[in-house]
């Protein structure tokens, strides 16, 4: 492990280098922050602080000891092939990126059950008019992805009053919650009319919500996809709306990034789309998380939070 007389050196590449920069240096202000691509010394660098970084950035830091996510999601790191699969990656957990997440996903859950689509359009025609009301508790949620951000938005789910179910890879155990495991997805899928996408993006995952899935689903069936664009087949969901089987989206993820301005989710009446931003990282929460790490790395402790290979995420 590291010697403890080393001196740590981080690199960053992310969308808030300043912002990291400043509370990194307040936290610990031992750690060296440069920024990509001015690498300096580069052999100087143990640790990087990433979001989507270019193949030439692992090419030049032939003396990275930890590479950490500013995101939950690792994706983007994973994709790039000159990434050392043998150097630690860490995923972020942070209790503003958990918070921000079961907002939006609150939000998203109140905007179909509680009709505000359909106000909306109310409103726009200066329209008084009525929905009728269901009871949370008649309203079934399906929760795929039971990690830290799928059971938070399940436990605040379940505090509205909402009836919830979960789906997970491996089966988990929670109270009050039907849970499935991934040969029970064709059950957990008939059952859920709110479903909720907070997969990580793996091979096994890749375009889960696709037209078998959405078929499964009950007619009327409403989808939130906060996971990865990835995990949409973006034109098998636009059948299913225009088929009517399923009634509306909220979508904040993309196939493409930033989503191309032509594209036919923009203006379509039963999408409601955000531009990436369920949970924004919050550096002055984050930078907490970065440090214990990069401390629990030199004092030789083992590193929490940790990409498995085998796993995917
Ligand atoms: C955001 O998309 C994240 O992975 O945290």
């Amino acid at each position: 492990m590291e010697n403890s007389t080393q001196k740590a050196v981080i690199l960053l590449k992310t969308d808030k280098d300043d912002q990291w920069s400043a509370y990194l240096q307040q936290v610990m202000p031992e750690l060296e922050v440069r920024f990509w691509p001015d690498v300096g010394e580069a052999t100087q660098i143990n640790y990087a602080l990433l979001w989507n970084p270019p193949e030439e950035l692992f090419e030049k830091l032939t003396h990275l000891q930890v590479i950490f996510s500013i995101g939950a999601g690792i994706d983007g790191i994973l994709k790039v092939k000159s990434r050392p699969a043998h150097i630690p990656l860490v995923r972020l957990s942070d209790k503003e990126l958990t918070n921000g997440m079961v907002q939006y996903v609150i939000y998203a859950v109140l905007r179909i059950h509680r009709n505000m689509v359909n106000y909306d359009r109310l409103q726009n025609n200066r329209e008084w008019g009525f929905y009728q009301q269901i009871a949370a508790n008649d309203c079934r949620v399906g929760i795929m992805g039971l990690g830290q951000l799928g059971m938070a938005c399940v436990q605040a789910l379940k505090a509205l009053g909402y009836n919830i179910i979960g789906f997970s890879r491996t089966k988990k155990n929670v109270d009050g919650v039907q849970c499935y495991d991934q040969s029970q997805l064709q059950e957990f899928l008939k059952r859920t009319e709110i479903l909720v996408c907070l997969l990580p993006l793996t091979t096994q995952t890749k375009h889960i919500l696709n037209k078998s899935t959405f078929n499964q689903l009950p007619r009327g069936a409403s989808i939130i996809n906060v996971g990865r664009g990835g995990h949409l087949n973006e034109n098998d969901l636009l059948e299913a709306l225009d088929n009517e089987h399923i009634n509306h989206a909220v979508l904040d993820v993309f196939e493409i990034e930033p989503l191309p301005q032509d594209h036919a989710f923009w203006l379509h009446p039963k999408i409601t789309l955000t531009p990436h931003i369920a949970s924004q990282t919050v550096p002055a929460s984050a930078v907490s998380h970065i440090v214990k790490g990069i401390k629990r790395h030199q004092s030789g402790q083992p590193l929490e939070f940790l990409y498995d290979p085998e796993l995917g995420y």
